[in-house]
C-alpha cells in the first residue's frame, strides 16, 4: 500500500467520522500483516471497534443531555440498608419492560432514603438501552412550563417533554405549587399518559398530593393518570445521608480518643 493510498484512506475515514478506526489503523494494519489475518477478519474487527466506540459516545452524550444530578448505578445502591425495598421490584424495573408498556414509577419516602439515586440509576439503564431519557426537578419543570406559556410556546415545550421515553420528575411536593403550575403539570401528564413512562419521586404521601397540587380536582386528575399503570416503591427507612454522617462522626471520635490515649500514655 503506497503512502498516497494511506493518506486517502485517512482522509476518507476522517470525513466518515470513523475516529476510532483512524486511531487504531496503523497499529492494527501492522498486526494484521504480521499475523497474516484475512480481509474479512480485518474488516470485522475494524467495524466492530468503530461501532462499539460510537455506541459509547452516544451513551455518554445522552447521559450528559439527560441531566442526572447523580451518576450512580443500581449496583451502587446498598439494598441491605433499605429493607423496605423489594429488590425484585427494582430488578423488574431494570428490565425496562415498564418503558415498553408506557407505565410509570413512583418513589415515595422521606429525605435521604435513595429516591433520586434509584430514579437516576433507572435513567442510566434506560440510556444504556438507548431510550431517550430526561431528568428534571419538579420546581424547575413548573418554572419552565410557566415561562413557555408566558412566551406563547407552551405547545412546543409540551411536545418536547411528552416525547422522552423516560422522564424523571424529582422532588414533587418539596416546594408549593400554585393552580397555574398544577394545571400545566396536569397537561404534561395527560400528554404522556399511556404513551411514555414517567418516574416520579416525592417526600409526600399520595393523600398529601391534594395540598401539593393546590386544587383537589386537579390533584385527583393527576393521580388518576399517574397511578393507572404504575409501580409504587414506598421507602420506609433511615436517611443514608444521616448514616454516612453518623459513621463520619464515629470515626472522628475514634481518632480523638486514640490521640487522647496516646497523650496520656
Ligand atoms: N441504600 C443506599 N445505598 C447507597 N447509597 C445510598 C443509599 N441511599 C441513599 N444513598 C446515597 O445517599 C445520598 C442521598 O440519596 P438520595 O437518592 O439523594 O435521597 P433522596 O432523593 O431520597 O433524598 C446519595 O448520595 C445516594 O447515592
Ligand atoms: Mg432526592
Amino acid at each position: 500500500m503506497t503512502e498516497f493510498t494511506m493518506d486517502r484512506l485517512r482522509e476518507n475515514l476522517e470525513s466518515l467520522k470513523m475516529k476510532n478506526t483512524l486511531e487504531i489503523l496503523d497499529n492494527y494494519l501492522e498486526r494484521a500483516v504480521a499475523e497474516n489475518l484475512n480481509i474479512v477478519d480485518v474488516l470485522d474487527h475494524i467495524f466492530s471497534e468503530e461501532a462499539k466506540s460510537k455506541r459509547k459516545q452516544a451513551y455518554e452524550k445522552q447521559i450528559q443531555m439527560s441531566g442526572f444530578p447523580i451518576r450512580k448505578t443500581l449496583d451502587d445502591f446498598d439494598f441491605s440498608f433499605q429493607p423496605s425495598i423489594d429488590k425484585r421490584q427494582i430488578d423488574e424495573l431494570a428490565t425496562m419492560r415498564f418503558l415498553e408498556n408506557g407505565e410509570n414509577v413512583v418513589f415515595l419516602g422521606p429525605p435521604g432514603v435513595g429516591k433520586t439515586h434509584l430514579a437516576s440509576a433507572l435513567g442510566l439503564v434506560a440510556a444504556r438501552h438507548r431510550f431517550s431519557t430526561y431528568y428534571i426537578n419538579c420546581h424547575q419543570l413548573i418554572e419552565q412550563l410557566k415561562k413557555a406559556h408566558f412566551e406563547n410556546r407552551l405547545p412546543d415545550k409540551l411536545k418536547v417533554l411528552a416525547k422522552y421515553r423516560m422522564l424523571i420528575i424529582d422532588e414533587i411536593g418539596y416546594l408549593p405549587m400554585d393552580i397555574q403550575g398544577a394545571n400545566l403539570f396536569f397537561q404534561l401528564i395527560a400528554r404522556r399518559y399511556e404513551k411514555t413512562s414517567t418516574v416520579f419521586t416525592s417526600n409526600k404521601t399520595f393523600s398529601q398530593w391534594n395540598e401539593v397540587f393546590a386544587d383537589v380536582t386537579i390533584a385527583s386528575a393527576i393521580l388518576d393518570r399517574v397511578l393507572h399503570h404504575c409501580t409504587v416503591i414506598n421507602i420506609k427507612g433511615e436517611s443514608y445521608r444521616l448514616k454516612e454522617r453518623k459513621e463520619f462522626m464515629r470515626q472522628k471520635q475514634q481518632i480523638v480518643n486514640t490521640l487522647f490515649d496516646q497523650g496520656n500514655a
